[in-house]
């Protein structure tokens, strides 16, 4: 397994320009099933995750084709199987998303439960509520969602909390189905906007993504599609802390700074000099003592939990006590003892992290366990007195793309050691 081998202490300068968003290429990918003609997609990220529902897009038959690096091609037209196999599944729950899809044109589908992973046991209850009250009969068997139906019909679905997934499962589902179907308490996330933004591309009828209440009308069928994905709002608050914790100065280009907004407050209110730039580029710039913070994880468009990870980092070299709170998932602090071992100063009381502020970190030898913890990892290792040795990086390929690339155009001394345990 590779290993990143870092040197840090260096304030990284210079431009970098941002990848298509994985969270919203993944579900996108996933609504080709929907059309009745070829789908092209581009600024897809070239990532694991991508890879991973690719596989399982070619395992229903459909025809894929990568005429170049960011772009994707998908001919939906000769599904020959309705089962997502649990080897592919268990490597990425949001293969799930096939599940709406599926019933919606095939009217029976077959996908592995996901499983849990190293943030939580991530069940898919409410996604199976909802399409059943649209008419699906769904028995659990084996490890295995079977589900088949005579025809989705519109219904109204009530989500008690926000569930991306489940928003998105629903959608997709609801394009094809016979009549309107209305979701209350649906997430508002920008991936969730640019899925409808896509099938309305395809010739769906929805009205409200972004807001609360989505309502979508069926429709008989949906055409093919060229649909370019937004950049990704993770990789760029990524990136705001990767200049704040190297007291650096970059430039982010083709980021939406819309979409990063709770981010930035956080980060200006800890004293990071975050201002736009022509043409959608965000500046920032750390050249100045940071304060301590407090941060709760809500869904959109509150502090993201997928920015938690790394702004504990953060919050790690600045001054004072800062507290961060993880509402989301239930298992989200896998970093927090490899960030002590850095000579972070945190404690966990319940779903709470102290954090009391420490000059640097030093260099050790730690070890990835899911993806944004990763990136916490690497943002600490930037900041670090000395080297540090990251394992099981491939958690990090899952959701980024070229960051050793990227990091060291700027400056940063990252290298990629490959093979080993
Ligand atoms: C999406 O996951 C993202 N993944 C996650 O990003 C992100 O952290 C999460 O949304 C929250 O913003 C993709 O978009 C591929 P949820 P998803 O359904 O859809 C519970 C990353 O790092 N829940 O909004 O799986 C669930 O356990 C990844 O890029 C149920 O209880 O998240 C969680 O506690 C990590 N039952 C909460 O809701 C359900 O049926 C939010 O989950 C569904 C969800």
């Amino acid at each position: 397994m590779d290993k990143f081998i870092i040197q840090g202490g260096i304030s990284l300068e210079g431009e970098v320009v941002i990848s298509g968003s994985k969270n919203a290429a993944l579900p996108v990918l996933c609504s080709s099933i929907l059309a009745d003609g070829p789908c092209i997609y581009t600024n897809i990220p070239r990532l694991r995750d991508i890879t991973t529902i690719t596989d399982v897009l070619s395992t229903l038959g459909m025809g894929i084709e990568r005429p170049e690096r960011n772009t994707i091609t998908i001919d939906p037209t000769n599904l020959v199987s309705y089962e997502a196999p649990y080897e592919l599944v268990k490597s990425m729950r949001a293969s799930i998303l096939v599940l709406g899809p599926l019933l919606a044109k095939y009217k029976r589908a077959k996908v592995s439960l996901p499983g849990g992973c190293a943030i939580g046991v991530r069940p898919i209850d409410m996604h199976l509520k909802a399409l059943t009250k649209m008419g699906a009969d769904i028995t659990l068997s084996h490890g295995y969602v079977m589900a088949s139906t005579e025809g989705i019909k519109g219904a109204t679905i009530v989500f008690d909390t926000p569930t991306v997934g489940g928003t998105e499962n629903i959608m997709m589902a609801a394009t094809l189905a016979q009549g309107t179907t209305v979701i209350q308490g649906a997430a508002k996330e920008p991936e969730v906007v640019d899925l409808a933004n896509a099938l309305i591309t395809m010739g769906a009828r929805i009205e409200g993504a972004g807001e609360s209440t989505i309502t979508i009308e069926g429709m008989s069928s949906l055409s093919g599609l060229e649909y370019e994905v937004i950049p990704d709002r993770i990789e760029v608050g990524t990136f705001l802390v990767a200049g704040a914790i190297t007291r650096g100065d970059l430039l982010i280009k083709g980021a939406r700074a819309e979409h990063v907004v709770a981010v930035a407050e956080k980060l200006s209110e800890m004293g990071v000099v975050i201002t736009e730039e022509d043409g959608g580029a965000i500046r920032v710039n750390g050249k100045t003592d940071l304060r301590p913070v407090q941060v709760e994880t809500v869904p959109y468009p509150g502090f993201p939990t997928d920015m938690q990870a790394q702004i504990m980092a953060l919050a790690c070299i600045s001054q004072g006590v800062s507290t961060i709170t993880e509402n989301i998932f239930e298992n989200r602090y896998m970093h927090v003892p490899e960030l002590m071992r850095m000579g972070g100063r945190l404690e966990e009381k319940g779903p709470t992290v102290i954090v009391h502020g420490v000059d640097q970190f030093q260099g050790a030898s730690v070890m990835a366990t899911d993806l944004r913890a990763s990136a916490s990892l690497v943002l600490a290792a930037l900041n670090a007195r000395g080297v540090t040795e990251i394992r099981r990086i491939y958690h990090l390929d899952r959701g980024y793309e070229e960051l050793d690339r990227k990091l060291n155009l700027l400056g940063a001394k990252v290298m990629r050691e490959r093979g080993g345990l």
